[in-house]
């Protein structure tokens, strides 16, 4: 049932976190507050939103009368600002660095919580004069520079709803995000710096915008410097807006559950889902997740790695760090550039103590060798942290020894752009096993269940849901919450489906095996592959498209296509090259497919549907399974 390659999983041997991890961390007795918290998950969830600041406290914790349209802290009165940035401002955190930003061309910034709150008053300033109200869409698609999280706050401080697109994705994704969201106004940066190449950020921008687009105006972040076209009227330059900028706003007050912003992922479909997170329960629940299983202390210099764009970093670069008040590292570009071990130098120079990553990333600096990790003191770290992907057993090791020098326990944590933040995850004091993410967070309970929604025996694989809602899930899809019903409640009725297959051990470990619907995780990336047909039969050679992912050393899947030509086209290997540069023109270059493979026709089932599970077993040389479906 699965679609992607399993680790060789080792269901035996503990890793056991050594003694001086252990006595510091914040939750000592893991099995006590897991019991206690299962037992009474709503006094659970209460006590951790008092933690945090509130305008007026809610009145009831859960309101699950209307399934699986759950609310959550409702009557309470918030703002994520208010407690990421405006609470800092009378503590010792006011002097504090929220931010140390490294530019891939090795420039700095130090950015304190009372700089950021300047930065995020005064842009969102800027936005209000732009005509930006509580409610409006904004569409940010920009490098990993600084203002990203000031540009996502400044929306959050007015209650307008950010749309971040990751800055590696093409003009047409960009447009249909846009389009989707009715977003009104675009930021943006001229350029970014990623691995030595500069990406045309503001050009991929002039792309998506036409005649139709709701887009009124672009602000334009000056990062790389090069000349761009800019359109009078439509196009300012941040700085500008900036310079006569109040640096005194007003955050406003939130409802709960009113929308916090809306992130754009892959599905089933070719048309990518927007997830709406709010205010008030993604709050509480990232704060919280990040607080126990980061265990952050007010002395750590903590880097997530990956993109603000995504999921993580929304939860765990931008929202939860601050309202934790934790000093962040940002870093603007590639891995390896100048050389491999570029990431080891930024550990040692800013003394990390967390870094939280992929396994793809892991997979990738892996290859170059544990000479140039050798080359750096990281003697400062104290935690390691994986996300995306199930990371298979060598990366782990490799992980766990050569950075984390057999002392850091790594915090495999198992999430979705749904959930919001950590749901199946270690805490420091937790016996590890490589590939497993353990145990379910305080409060959650997963289920491993067959076709029929029937709970399977330890050890055996079958579908992952959730029993009962959280805080920080998603609420519904923008626009359409028919469909959230139907892609994440209807499968197995009164259960979150999560789209996994997975298994469950004797000693209640949890192990993901990968996808069991029609996305692909491409280097911790999320796709459909009906995205990349579509993007395949929009090239006019092109009658039918299948795309299948097949496992990669480094990248964890990649993508194939399997391509019908129309009448008057014929094979070449400039062709099938052509198709390949298409996809990652119309997707991004991350979804380049490996290869496309031109064929007579598409294996499908009777009903039309194809088989791509026949697709894989071909090209793998693995058997073909049951084929009573197969069309003649
Ligand atoms: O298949 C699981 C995989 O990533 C999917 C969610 O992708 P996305 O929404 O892009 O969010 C990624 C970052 C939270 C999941 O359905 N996945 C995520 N984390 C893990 C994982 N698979 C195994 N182990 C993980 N730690």
């Amino acid at each position: 049932m699965s679609d992607q390659s399993t680790p060789t999983a080792d269901h035996s041997t503990f890793y056991t976190p050594s003694a001086e991890v252990m006595s510091r961390a914040r939750v000592q007795n893991w099995e006590a507050l897991k019991a206690e918290s299962d037992a009474d998950p709503m006094g659970f969830w209460a006590a951790r939103a008092n933690e945090l600041g509130w305008y007026q406290k809610w009145d009831t914790v859960l309101d699950d009368s209307n399934k699986p349209f759950f609310k959550w802290f409702v009557g309470g009165k918030t703002n994520i600002v208010h407690n990421a940035i405006d609470r800092h401002q009378s503590t010792h955190r006011k002097n504090k660095l929220a931010y140390i930003w490294e530019g891939e061309d090795g420039s700095q910034r130090f950015v304190s919580f009372a700089e950021l709150n300047t930065e995020v008053s005064k842009f969102a300033n800027v936005l209000k004069s732009l005509g930006v109200k509580k409610g409006d869409r904004v569409t940010i698609y920009m490098g990993r520079v600084v203002e990203l999280p000031i540009a996502m706050l400044a929306c959050a401080k007015l209650g307008a709803i950010h749309s971040v697109v990751y800055g590696g994705f093409s003009t047409e994704a960009l447009k249909g995000r846009i389009l989707d969201s009715q977003s009104t106004v675009l930021i943006t940066c001229d350029g970014a710096n990623v691995s030595g190449k500069r990406i045309e950020l503001k050009a991929i921008c002039d792309g998506a915008i036409d005649a139709e687009s709701p887009i009124k105006t672009m602000v334009v972040y000056k990062r790389t410097g090069h000349d761009v076209p800019m359109v009078e009227g439509r196009d300012f330059w941040w700085h500008d807006l900036m310079k006569n900028a109040s640096p005194k706003c007003e955050t406003e007050v939130m409802d709960a559950e009113d929308p916090m912003f809306i992130l754009y992922t892959s599905g089933s479909t070719g048309k990518p889902k927007a997830l709406v997170h709010t205010h008030g329960g993604y709050s509480v629940y990232t704060y919280t997740t990040f607080r126990y299983v980061f265990d952050i202390q007010d002395e750590d210099r903590y880097w997530c790695a990956a993109d603000p764009g995504w999921i993580t970093g929304h939860s765990y670069i931008v929202y939860a760090p601050l309202m934790n008040g934790a000093t962040s590292i940002i870093y603007e570009g590639g891995p390896s550039y100048p050389a491999p071990d570029r990431w080891w130098n930024i550990v040692a120079k800013y003394g990390v103590t967390i870094l939280y990553t992929a396994p793809t990333a892991i997979r990738g600096l892996m290859r170059f060798g544990a000479d140039w990790p050798a080359k750096h003191d990281l003697s400062s770290l104290r935690l390691l942290g994986s996300v995306g992907e199930p990371i298979n057993p060598e990366a782990w090791r490799w992980f766990y020894e050569n950075i984390g020098g057999s002392r850091c326990p790594i915090m495999d944590t198992w999430w979705q752009t749904e959930t919001g933040g950590f749901m199946i995850t270690p805490m420091p004091v937790v016996p590890l096993k490589p590939g497993s993410g353990t145990r379910p967070f305080f409060t959650l309970k997963a289920e491993i269940v067959d076709e029929n929604g029937e709970a399977v025996a330890p050890e055996t694989e079958g579908y992952l849901t959730i029993l009962g809602p959280w805080p920080g899930m998603a609420r519904t899809i923008y626009g359409d919450s028919a469909r959230y019903a139907q892609t994440y409640w209807s499968r197995f009725p009164g259960r979150y489906f999560t789209g996994d297959s997975a298994r469950m051990d004797k000693d209640g470990y949890y192990w993901i095996i990968g996808r069991v619907d029609d996305v692909l995780k491409v280097s911790g990336y999320r796709f459909g592959t009906a995205e990349i047909e579509s993007a395949l039969v929009s090239h006019p050679a092109v009658a039918e498209a299948a795309v299948i992912g097949l496992p990669h050393e480094v990248r964890g899947n990649a993508i194939y296509g399997y391509v019908l030509l129309r009448q008057g086209h014929n094979d070449s290997p400039e062709l099938r090259e052509e198709l390949r540069a298409h996809v990652a023109k119309l997707v991004g270059p991350i979804a380049k497919p490996e290869k496309v493979t031109i064929v007579d026709r598409l294996p499908k089932t009777r009903s039309g549907k194809i088989m791509r599970r026949l697709l894989k077993a071909r090209e793998q040389g693995l058997p073909e399974g049951d084929i009573s479906t197969l069309e003649e």
